[in-house]
Formats: C-alpha cells, sequence, structure tokens
C-alpha cells in the first residue's frame, strides 16, 4: 500500500523530467516541494541550474542540499514547480497552508511554465472541500480587515497562530484561515477579496498553473491547462 508520503517522493520524481535543460528553476514550498529539492540533489541535474525560492522554509532546503540560489527580480524562471492544498478539476488552486502564498504567486505569475506537484489527498471537486481558505493580511487594522472578509463570504475565520503567538509569514504579514463553503466560482472570490484595504493576497491561484502532476498510488497522471 502507498502512503501519501511515498506519492509525494513518486511525483517529485516525475517532476525531474521537465527539469532537465532548465537553468532557472523556481521552488514553491511546502513538503511536498521539500521531497522535489531531495530528489533533485540525488539527481545531479542540479549541476549547472539555480533556483529562486519562494519562502524561507525551502530556501534552507535548497541551501542544505547546496543548491545554487538566486534572488528573485533578475530573469524570470523558465520553470516553477510548486505544490498545492487543493487543485479543483479547472486546475484552480487552494494555497497558503505552509503561509508562503505570496511569493509563491509572485513566483507563478512570473514562470514561463507553471507546474503543480501533488499527491492525490490534494484533488478536490471545488476548492475549500477539505481545507480553509488562506489570506495573508496586514497587521496594520487586522480586526477591520477580518471583519470585511467574514462579512463578504458569510463565513467566520481564524487567524492562524504558531503557538501563543500569532503566525507571521516571511512578509512579516498575518494569515486568516476562512472557513468557507466549498467554492463554485473560485476566480470571483479571489477577485473580490484582493479589493478589501488590509488584503496582501488570497490563497486562490486561478489561470496559474499549466500543468498538474499528480500521484495515485505509483500512477503520476499528467493534466494540462
Ligand atoms: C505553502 O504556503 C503552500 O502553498 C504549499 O505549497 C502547500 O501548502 C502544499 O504543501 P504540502 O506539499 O506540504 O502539502
Amino acid at each position: 500500500m502507498i502512503d501519501r508520503e511515498q506519492e509525494k517522493r513518486i511525483v517529485a520524481r516525475r517532476a525531474l523530467e521537465l527539469v532537465e535543460g532548465i537553468e532557472l528553476l523556481g521552488l514553491g514550498s511546502g513538503t511536498t516541494v521539500a521531497t522535489f529539492v531531495e530528489e533533485l540533489a540525488r539527481s545531479g541535474l542540479e549541476r549547472g541550474l539555480t533556483v529562486i525560492p519562494s519562502s524561507s522554509q525551502i530556501e534552507e532546503e535548497a541551501r542544505r542540499h547546496g543548491l545554487k540560489i538566486a534572488d528573485p527580480g533578475q530573469r524570470r524562471p523558465e520553470l516553477t514547480i510548486d505544490g498545492a492544498d487543493e487543485v479543483d478539476p479547472e486546475l484552480n488552486l487552494l494555497k497558503g497552508g505552509g503561509g508562503a502564498l505570496v511569493r509563491e504567486k509572485i513566483l507563478a505569475a512570473n514562470s514561463d511554465y507553471y507546474v503543480i506537484i501533488a499527491d492525490q489527498s490534494k484533488v478536490v471537486a471545488r476548492l475549500c472541500s477539505r481545507r480553509p481558505l488562506p489570506v495573508e493580511i496586514l497587521p496594520y487594522g487586522h480586526e477591520w480587515t477580518r471583519e470585511l472578509i467574514e462579512g463578504s463570504l458569510n463565513s467566520r475565520s481564524v487567524l492562524r497562530m504558531s503557538g501563543d503567538r500569532i503566525f507571521t509569514s516571511d512578509n512579516g504579514n498575518y494569515i486568516l484561515d476562512v472557513e468557507c463553503q466549498p467554492l463554485d466560482d473560485p476566480e470571483s472570490v479571489e477577485k473580490a477579496l484582493k479589493l478589501y484595504p488590509g488584503v496582501v493576497e488570497v490563497g486562490i491561484f486561478t489561470g496559474l498553473a499549466d500543468e498538474v502532476l499528480v500521484a495515485f498510488g505509483e500512477e503520476v497522471r499528467r493534466f494540462v491547462s
């Protein structure tokens, strides 16, 4: 019986095929991407490759495995490999479980090709079926921003904590986890929430994934937008 961790490794290995010939690679965040970094370092493909990490978590992993690191804002990555919390049939994504959604979205939007790798537990019919919606907000007036978001979605939310402290993202912001109903129209929710003052980014990624690789046991299925 193949478990989730094995599926992450199977899909991470499969994604190595996409890295051949790539010089600048964007890295998303989370445990699946960390497994990918491990496999990349093991493959020897990392020679001649530079990575742009999306978070302190994955930067640490990349450094630990001796990968060459570049800052964002110069050349755009030819490819970015990322994970997701949920993927729907239109390849819309729910992201931000690890709090890296802002930088992940910046990388996704500025990469020539954006690929998600996932185990089968991430596949859903509608986003927010299993997980709350992460929204990164500014600390300033965060209670007001929270009220606006809860009112807009008619939903309760939880301010993400780390132990007994408020969790802060790599950008120094807070994350709200909004307990919304499964989304029929994720794009309109993404756009509506983005307009509120205090909202930095929404963990809904629509129209960004070029390809999604999902491990179902040993089989990897490929979905292309
Ligand atoms: C980080 O904030 C997230 O967007 C991750 O990409 C997502 O949570 C997937 O993480 P796992 O690979 O750990 O499930």
